[in-house]
């Protein structure tokens, strides 16, 4: 199931038009001198640094992409097909890895992690173990890219809502608009996909949700017990926010095909009893 070609372009041209208007910088956009880390509680630290090694594992999501999506694939279509991606992979990576980069400066700069050696080789430390994505298909991909990019967003949006330092509420605020804008990229590839495909997305789609986790939770120390922290330190957050948003979604779809709404209204009750929602 490959998107054609106009389809795929006319998205991720969309996508880089508005990315390359949305730019702001690591180094120099935030005002440091500002920063007041006595106004940090300690889960609030805590959550800065499980976010920071969530967003530095960009480069390992980059190679997946290019190990399944690759540009010298041998049928032509497929190659432009992966092409047309690779200009919203590499702007995509380059704004994950600087919500890493500038996570891990306000690290350095609010004492969590003063020394950037030894902050370097505790992230690389989770970044050298295996995970992967598992998915083949651009459709799953983006699937569980959708689930992921509301999950930062929101979870980006409820942790400032109860910080006071005004750093990272700048910091935060500019990594939610960022995870935004990378959503709806997500959303509307997932849209295209039922577009042209129909309900053969479906079951696809549910497989990726009923198997959703956060990146981490099978090779980071202690993941259960840090995420439920992490959760305590944004209220309004909920994990089952994203997979609720995919519902909604779904329905979306259904309002504008009534002859597959009773599939679609089937494949959520599936997923709620699944997920025991
Ligand atoms: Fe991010
Ligand atoms: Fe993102």
């Amino acid at each position: 199931m490959l998107l054609p070609l106009p389809v795929l372009r006319e998205q991720v041209t969309h996508y880089n038009e508005l990315a390359d208007d949305a730019n702001w910088n690591r180094f120099k956009t935030l005002p440091w001198k500002d920063l007041n880390p006595d106004l940090l509680t300690e889960g609030q630290k805590q959550a800065v640094v499980f976010v920071t090694h969530v967003e530095d594992y960009t480069p390992g999501y980059c190679a997946e992409y290019q190990s399944i999506f690759p540009v010298n694939a041998a049928s032509p279509g497929e190659a432009m097909h992966n092409r047309e991606l690779f200009h919203f992979v590499s702007r995509w990576g380059l704004e994950e890895d600087r919500h890493a980069q500038a996570l891990a400066l306000y690290q350095v700069h609010s004492g969590i992690e003063s020394d950037w050696d030894r902050l370097s080789e505790t992230l690389i430390l989770e970044s050298q173990k295996e995970y992967q994505v598992g998915y083949k298909n651009l459709l799953q991909v983006t699937t569980f890219a959708f689930l992921q990019e509301k999950a930062t967003q929101l979870y980006y949006q409820s942790l400032a809502r109860n910080v006071s330092e005004p750093v990272l509420i700048k910091l935060l605020h500019l990594l939610t608009k960022d995870e935004s804008r990378h959503f709806v990229f997500f959303s509307k590839i997932v849209s295209a996909y039922f577009d042209h495909f129909g309900l053969d997305c479906l079951p696809l789609v549910e497989e990726v949700a009923m198997n959703y986790r956060m990146p981490l939770h099978s090779t980071m120390n202690d993941y259960r017990r840090r995420a439920i922290r992490m959760a305590r330190e944004a209220p309004g957050y909920d994990r089952a926010l994203p997979v609720r948003n995919l519902f909604g979604f779904l329905e979306e779809i259904g309002e504008g095909r009534p002859e597959w709404q009773s599939e679609l209204r089937a494949s959520i009750g599936r997923m709620k009893d699944h997920l025991r929602m």
